[in-house]
């Protein structure tokens, strides 16, 4: 009975939330003013949340603050937006300029005063407004910071996506950002200032390119396909054999194969239309949590290369169109399994 009621509240909730374009504020605060003394603090609603959703019978309390938390990612998708547009005027004033490179894991593994100056940026400012948000950004984790996931806001940030690219002026970088919420993805955003292509996503609200709804292609037949694959920043002899049997597996079977150079954007394309699928092993979650959900939301699939669940952290992903592309293409690649992050 309990769960019926949540599926019907749930529903009301998706149905009522076209409402809240129109007159959102109003909504909330006769649910407060019915339900509870004051409007509670937009802080720490997730922990609020969990215990009147498991404490109280009165469904109507989880409704009331579905309806805040819906508001708060409004305003944490805003500033991200905003932040990550800062960013990419940096990245598109520069790319053409002298940098400062310094090398990480390989001499293809590179990072500029541009990637660090961008990450700081976003724990900054979003520290700033959110002080209990956490971050899981690439160039502090190459500076050792230990990659944790837990309930609260996490904001998962590759600062510049395609960083050999950006150095040598080759304009296929981005900002990757993405938010997860109670281990969930929330918000993602990908940005090419360059090109000036700004991709974006919201659970359950469909994915958006420079504003403007976005659709996978209907792609099945690996014959019919464009397919995007990366040779990564590792340079053994096994991760170069991998990907190199991986191409000549899949190259006469398709209508093309790319590689662009930049993880989210080689994802981007696949939730735009433009390719019909992409993998990669040895990637990070900061490369690959916001073209996951972009994909998601344009009714494309994001799963793990041996076909089962993505996971975030297993530095493997493989992304798709259709569900019968991804699993072709999934039975047809050698698999391979680098260290994990988490
Ligand atoms: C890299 C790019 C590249 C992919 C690598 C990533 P970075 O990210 O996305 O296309 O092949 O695996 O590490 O280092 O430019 O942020």
């Amino acid at each position: 009975m309990g769960i019926i009621i949540d599926v019907l509240i749930t529903a009301a909730y998706v149905r009522l939330r076209t409402l809240l374009s129109v007159d959102r504020i109003t909504l909330i605060c006769l649910e407060s003013s019915f339900i509870l003394p004051s409007p509670a603090p937009l802080g720490s609603l997730l922990v609020q949340f969990k215990q009147f959703h498991l404490l109280s019978s009165c469904k109507l309390v989880s409704l009331y603050f579905l309806f805040i938390m819906d508001c708060e990612l409004d305003a944490y998708f805003d500033l991200a937006v905003k932040i990550t547009k800062t960013g990419g005027q940096l990245i598109r004033d520069r790319i053409w300029k002298t940098k400062s490179v310094k090398t990480k894991a390989s001499e293809s593994d590179l990072v500029t005063e541009t990637d660090h100056e961008i990450e700081a940026l976003f724990i900054d400012d979003i520290t700033k407004a959110y002080p209990n948000h956490k971050f899981i950004g690439e160039e502090t984790t190459a500076s050792g910071k230990e990659v944790t996931l837990t309930d609260d806001p996490t904001w998962i940030i590759d600062p510049v996506d395609g960083t050999l690219n950006f150095v040598h002026g080759y304009p296929n970088a981005c900002i990757s950002v993405a938010l997860v919420v109670n281990k969930t993805l929330e918000i993602g955003i990908i940005y090419n200032p360059v090109c000036e292509m700004l991709f974006t996503a919201r659970k359950g609200r469909g994915a958006f390119l420079n504003g403007a709804p976005i659709k996978v292609s209907k792609t099945k037949e690996l014959s019919r396909s464009l397919i995007t694959i990366e040779f990564g920043t590792k340079k053994s002899k096994e991760e170069s054999d991998i990907v190199m049997q991986n191409i000549n597996i899949l190259r006469p079977l398709t209508q093309g194969i790319r590689c662009i150079g930049s993880a989210a954007l080689n994802m981007a394309m696949v939730a735009l239309g433009g390719s019909d699928a992409y993998f990669e092993y040895g990637i990070h979650a900061w490369d690959y949590a916001a073209g996951t959900l972009l994909i998601q939301e344009a009714g494309g699939v994001v799963i793990d290369p041996a076909g089962g669940p993505i996971d975030l952290f297993s530095c493997r992903m493989l992304c798709a169109s259709t569900p019968t592309l991804a699993q072709e293409i999934s039975k047809l690649i050698k698999q391979h399994y680098p260290t994990r992050d988490l």
